[in-house]
């Protein structure tokens, strides 16, 4: 594969993703997609005492959709929800060495995944979400050329 604009971490985690599968389960699902590539994930968080103990995913996407995914759960797993919602589009793909300008909604696609299962969480456990969940999610209708 020569002359791939994706760093060798991208690559990494498209070839050899961390945990797909589901959590049967879990706490909170998350379910996103993006229209107009038609790019969809799943994403299963399981939540014990404030921390995120385990994540899973399912993406039907191209490869930065998945290696996003890939990375967005290995970063959430043994962090707190407070720092768990810190973690932003931008920092998944730095994480992954870089994406190309035309793939970055693919990470817009994890972030918004991973608060899709936040917020479905506080919603079954019946709790209060907090602020920064109950704003709309992001656009990720646009793609860049
Ligand atoms: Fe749509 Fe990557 S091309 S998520």
């Amino acid at each position: 594969m020569a002359d791939l604009p994706y760093s060798e971490k991208v690559m990494d985690h498209f070839l050899h993703p961390r945990n797909v599968g589901e959590i049967p389960d879990a706490s909170g699902i998350g379910n996103v997609g993006n229209p107009i590539c038609g790019d969809v994930m799943r994403m299963y968080i399981k939540i014990q005492s404030n921390v995120i103990v385990d994540a899973k995913f399912k993406t039907f996407g191209c490869g930065a959709a998945i290696s996003t995914s890939s990375m967005v759960t290995e970063m959430v797993k043994g962090k707190t929800i407070e720092d768990a919602l810190k973690i932003s589009n931008k920092a998944v793909a730095e994480a992954l060495g870089g994406l190309p300008p035309i793939k970055m909604h693919c990470s817009v696609l994890a972030e918004e995944a991973l608060r899709a299962a936040l917020r479905d969480y506080y919603q079954r456990a019946g709790l209060d979400a907090p602020e920064e969940l109950k704003n709309e999610p992001k656009h990720t209708h646009e793609h860049e050329g």
